[in-house]
């Protein structure tokens, strides 16, 4: 069976997207450059449903993009800090926030979260790493300490297509950047790290002291 096929199926057994965020999947393909990024309707569920779960107060996320993936996590935290470092998409995200009754729970950033984030008070009981592939264990090193012992890190992409365990990408940077991240998180005996094969690679962390 094709894998759009099983898609098309997986798709039609879950929840529903909604329609505020089909609209800024809509808005986004048309007007927004690398559409692609943005997370869509299984991860969105999948990011709502960790949220459900895990019911983190905070919630931080590094990489905003249109402000699909904050409003997903928004449904099950209190609070979302979100960073976006290209200033371009400020007033999208700003607008595409407002058509989501859980807009008001999230607060977006610009800036480089390397920078911002050190500055932030307080700690996040989840974190969502989803901003530039080559600088995913920089992100560890700044989001590790505002995450309390048993709280939980998901990074995105880390499965790159298939490229992390493919020696054609041995030179491809951002394919280097999360084969280190998954060697680090794998061997970290402080972290309990999980790969779901969802859409591109989901890895969900335990910080576990
Ligand atoms: C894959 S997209 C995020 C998609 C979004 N989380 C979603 O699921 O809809 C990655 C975003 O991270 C941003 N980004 C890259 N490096 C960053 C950094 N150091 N700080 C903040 N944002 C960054 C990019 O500008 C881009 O918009």
């Amino acid at each position: 069976m094709s894998e759009e096929r099983l898609e098309d199926y997986i798709l039609g057994h879950i929840s529903e997207e909604p329609e505020y965020l089909r609209l800024i999947t809509r808005s986004t393909n048309l007007d927004v450059l690398n559409p692609h990024m943005l997370s869509g309707h299984l991860q969105g569920r999948v990011l709502s449903m960790l949220g459900r779960m895990l019911r983190p107060r905070r919630v931080l996320e590094l990489g905003t993009y249109t402000g699909y993936s904050a409003l997903c996590l928004a449904e099950g935290a209190e609070e979302v800090v979100t960073i976006e470092r290209n200033d371009e998409l400020e007033e999208r995200i700003k607008h595409n926030l407002s058509l989501s009754p859980f807009g008001g729970k999230v607060r977006p950033l610009t800036g480089d979260a390397l920078a911002i984030v050190p500055q932030l008070e307080g700690l996040f009981e989840l974190v969502f790493i989803d901003a530039d592939k080559r600088e995913y264990n920089d992100y560890l090193d700044v989001v590790l300490p505002k995450v309390p012992a048993g709280g939980w890190i998901a990074a995105d992409n880390t499965l790159w297509d298939g490229h992390v365990a493919d020696p054609a990408y041995d030179h491809d940077k951002q394919t280097l950047g999360l084969r280190a991240f998954n060697d680090r998180v794998a061997a970290d005996k402080s972290l309990a790290t999980v790969i779901l094969p969802v859409r591109d690679g989901l890895t969900l962390i335990q910080k576990l002291r």
